[in-house]
Formats: structure tokens, sequence, C-alpha cells
């Protein structure tokens, strides 16, 4: 059975305080509430892991994640963090490719394979982030779009190293926004997705990937979009800074 999966993407939000208050008030309802059918992932800013890693230490319900990271090992990279320094920190997940970072990073496909190769290499699970802008979506080309982010940044990986990504689906359109794809367009996308998986890799490795939803997911929305086959969870940006909202939403299953 495939993981269900909800990631908090706190992007740059709160300070080091507000950081650690949430992910104990986190950790606290999340520990009590939440049943064995779904993981949280917190994914928080690099100045918060080490102490939210402290907090989440021990827990089968919460686990850690970085935002970004560098596909080199180390060395003369200003501002850059590795992928042994998100593991000295008791980093698993880390999120690749956020459209966020596409956009104001000029993060390209190729440059995120290499990202997706460090992580792996180091026991990191990739949240390998996709999603088109309101102007493909409308030209009809969105499944296309999304397809080849995937293709040049995954599909040199062999079958075995495939299944140890997490994929979040993300419309640009819907981030942030307010409106949130149907949920009828969510499994659209996924299913999508899942059938050039099995091309690539065959049914049995494509039914192992989770694929998340992410862009405007709240406590209101999360059980229909939850409810869809090809929906294994969500990377929540808005609803995640408040505690009782992101573990409402991992209850939805
Ligand atoms: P919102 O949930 O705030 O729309 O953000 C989604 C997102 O970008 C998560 O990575």
């Amino acid at each position: 059975m495939r993981k269900k999966i909800v990631a908090g993407n706190w992007k740059m939000n709160k300070t080091l305080d507000e950081g650690l208050a949430l992910a104990s008030e986190v950790a606290n309802i999340a520990n009590d509430e939440i049943t064995d059918d779904a993981i949280a992932v917190l994914c928080t800013p690099f100045i918060h892991l080490s102490a939210v890693g402290k907090i989440v230490a021990g827990s089968n319900k919460v686990f850690l994640g970085a935002q970004n990271m560098s596909e080199h090992a180390g060395g003369a990279y200003t501002g850059d963090i590795s992928a042994d320094m998100l593991n000295s920190v008791g980093v698993n997940y880390v999120i690749l490719g956020h459209s966020e970072r596409r956009e104001y990073h000029n993060e390209s496909n190729a440059e995120l394979a290499s990202r997706v190769d460090a992580a792996l290499a180091n026991e990191l699970t990739p949240i390998f982030c996709c999603g088109e802008s309101l102007e493909v979506r409308e030209a009809g080309t969105h499944v296309d779009f999304v397809s080849n982010q995937l293709k040049e940044s995954l599909f040199h990986l062999d079958a075995e190293a495939f299944k140890k990504i997490v994929i979040a689906y993300e419309p640009i359109w819907a981030i942030g926004t307010g409106v949130t794809a149907s949920s009828a367009q969510a499994q659209d996308m996924h299913k999508a997705l899942r059938d050039g998986f099995a091309a690539q890799y065959g049914q049995d490795v494509a039914d192992e990937i989770s694929i998340l939803y992410g862009g405007s997911a709240k406590p209101a929305n999360a059980p229909e979009l939850f409810s869809q086959p090809d929906i294994d969870g969500g990377l929540i940006g808005g609803a995640s800074l408040k505690a009782r909202d992101f573990v409402d939403i991992i209850k939805s299953y």
C-alpha cells in the first residue's frame, strides 16, 4: 500500500521561537490524534531543522524535512546546504523543485536531477514538486508540461531508486491563491502521472509512488481531495502554519 503523507511547507515563515512552538504543538496533537494511516512531515526553514529535529525525534508519526538542498557535497557554495548537513540534524525528507524556487532561483530540470541524485545517495527522500502555470493550464498542455518536468529530472533513475521518490503536484495557479484545483482536476493529473510512471517503470512501481497534491489545501477541502484514488496526501503551505488546521488535514484520512 502507498504511504499517505501530509507535509507542511512552512516556506519563509516563523522565527525560531515561533517555529519551535508550532512544531511542539503539531507533535503533541499529532501523536495523540493521528492514526497509523498517515504520516506528517514538517519542512521547516534551515535554521529550525536542528531544534525541530529534537522535538520530533523518535516519533513514528512526525518527520523532519528541508525545503531545498545543494547538489554539491560540500565546498565553496556560499549560502547553500548539503545533504550531509541535513543528515546530521536528522532530516528525512527534502522538497526539491518547488515552483517558487524554479521561478525565483531559476532552478532547471537538469539541476534538479542532480539534487535528486544527491538526496538519494544520502538516504534523504525527495518530495519532488511539479506543476503548471495558469497560462499552460489554459493552453491545455498541462499534462505534457508536468510529465516533461518529471521525465527530465527523474527518469534517469532505475526502478529501485525511482520507488523512493515522493511526487508533489502543485498547480502554480492554486498556490497561495485560495483557488484549489477541483478534486477532478487533481485526480486527472495524478492519474496521468501515474500512467506515465507505469509506461516507464511498470505498473507495480507506479502503484508504489505516493503523489501528493498541493495548492490551497485546507481542512475544508482535504477530505474530498484525499478521497481520490490517485491522491496520496498533500503538500500544505499556509494551512501548515496553524497546528490545528495542519493536523485536521492529516486526519482527513
Ligand atoms: P498553499 O497551501 O499556501 O497554497 O501552498 C502550497 C505550497 O506551495 C506547498 O508547497
